[in-house]
């Protein structure tokens, strides 16, 4: 089961941001989170529950009554210029029908307006699409489909507890392309336990020639409460092992990088600019965003929420006209640098060095010295080695 919420200062029941919060004015997004899976995987603790949890499930129709209620709410919180990406991730945003899903993004556009040039993202799960459900989905304004993959090797997805079969997602992928996304997403994972550097070399292969436009290869992080790490602390199965998943990361960029795609943040490659994921970098670079949902976090010039996390307890927030905001915090300067300098720094774009004080500063020259970063025009760029050791160069940045 999903772990317990930080706690932070209260939500005001209506929902109202602290006096004199402002939008920052570098983009606004909506996230959307959909927290229905129809089994949990062995290494996921994603807020997101099977219709047993939920004794026998919701329907659809009134999940999508609740988060249109909370844009109710939103919209007298806030008032952007526009929606510039929508994000609608999970557990599985396609087992609800494409019609809700429709129907959410008519809400967001009627509420605040999409651009034109708006990124509507849509996760899904290789079997829980079809050509049917993904041309609807284009119809209804979807821009991007994300899928997760994981791996093309059929021992490494059953040990995952996937449900789908080792060929699907590239498939999955080519429907999507062929409904007419231009912009098409494969999640990978490496170093599960058991899968050899052939396995993960085909399953590179196979994201690549299903023509997709963007690839995220994520090391396998074993969570604590989850299946797999009881499975792990039995003795059942080895823990992954660090210098395997480095050796995985060289693969996937040497393969990526001769497909065209290129890395712009540490596990995400895109074949140029218009590839990559805008929806993302407005995290990643300190934009705005309402987070509708259960467990759904949100971010408002500098002032961070999130929702109470069973799907219950928030619709019966709303039904009771209240903010399904669990609690809040107001992020100091210190904060908004840890984080500035955290997240920037993974991003190919880089870190201006003109964020750092003396001893970050003095940190980056010795970084450089020892081939982890790269500076330029005042700018801080992870080497391929530096990527590989991203956390650790953040540490030493910081005070
Ligand atoms: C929350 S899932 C939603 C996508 C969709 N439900 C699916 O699984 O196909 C988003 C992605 O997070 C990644 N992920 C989830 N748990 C992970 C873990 N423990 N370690 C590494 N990656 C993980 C997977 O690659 C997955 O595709
Ligand atoms: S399908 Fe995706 S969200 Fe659901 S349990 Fe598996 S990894 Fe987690």
């Amino acid at each position: 089961m999903p772990g317990a919420l930080p706690d932070g200062e209260a939500v005001p029941r209506d929902g109202s941001l602290p006096p004199g919060t402002s939008l920052g004015g570098r983009g606004f997004g909506v996230y959307v989170h959909v927290p229905f899976c129809a089994s949990r995987c062995g290494y996921c603790d994603f807020n997101t529950y099977t219709a047993a949890e939920l004794g026998g499930g919701t329907s659809g129709e009134a999940y999508v009554d609740a988060v249109l209620a909370e844009l109710a709410l939103a919209e007298r919180a806030v008032t952007p210029a526009r929606v510039d990406t929508v994000f609608v991730g999970g557990g599985t945003p396609t087992l609800l029908h494409p019609d809700d899903l429709a129907r959410i993004l008519e809400a967001i556009d009627r509420t605040w307006g999409l651009a034109a040039d708006a990124e509507v993202t849509t996760e899904a799960n290789p079997e829980s699409v079809t050509p049917a459900s993904l041309q609807r989905l284009r119809k209804a304004g979807f821009t991007r489909v994300s899928l997760g993959m994981q791996s093309i090797a059929p021992g490494v997805l059953k040990l995952l507890e996937r449900r789908h079969t080792a060929g699907r997602a590239p498939v999955a992928a080519t429907e999507a392309r062929e409904a007419g996304f231009d912009h098409v997403n494969l999640d990978l994972i490496y170093g599960t336990p058991g899968e050899t550097a052939d396995d993960f070399a085909a399953s590179l292969a196979a994201a690549v020639g299903a023509g997709v436009d963007h690839v995220s290869a994520y090391a396998l992080i074993v969570e604590d409460g989850t299946r797999l790490a009881a499975r792990m602390r039995r003795g059942d199965l080895p823990y992954p092992d660090d210098d395997v998943a480095a050796d995985r990361y060289l693969a996937a960029d040497a393969a990526l990088g001769a497909a065209g795609l290129s890395w712009y943040e540490v596990s995400n490659w895109a074949a140029g600019p218009s590839a990559r994921c805008r929806h993302n970098i407005l995290y990643w670079t300190g934009g705005d965003w309402w987070g509708l949902g259960p467990g759904a976090h949100s971010h408002v010039g500098g002032v961070r929420w999130w929702n109470v996390k069973h799907p219950s307890a928030y619709a019966a927030r709303l039904a009771a006209g209240e903010s399904p905001g669990h609690a809040r915090e107001v992020l100091s300067a210190d904060d908004r640098h840890v984080e500035d300098v955290m997240l920037r720094l993974r991003l190919a774009s880089g870190l201006p060095l003109a964020v750092l004080d003396g001893p970050g500063c003095a940190a980056a020259a010795r970084a450089e010295a020892d081939g982890l970063l790269e500076i330029r025009d005042g700018l801080a760029v992870l080497t391929l080695r530096g990527r590989l050791l991203a956390d650790a160069v953040v540490r030493d940045l910081l005070p």
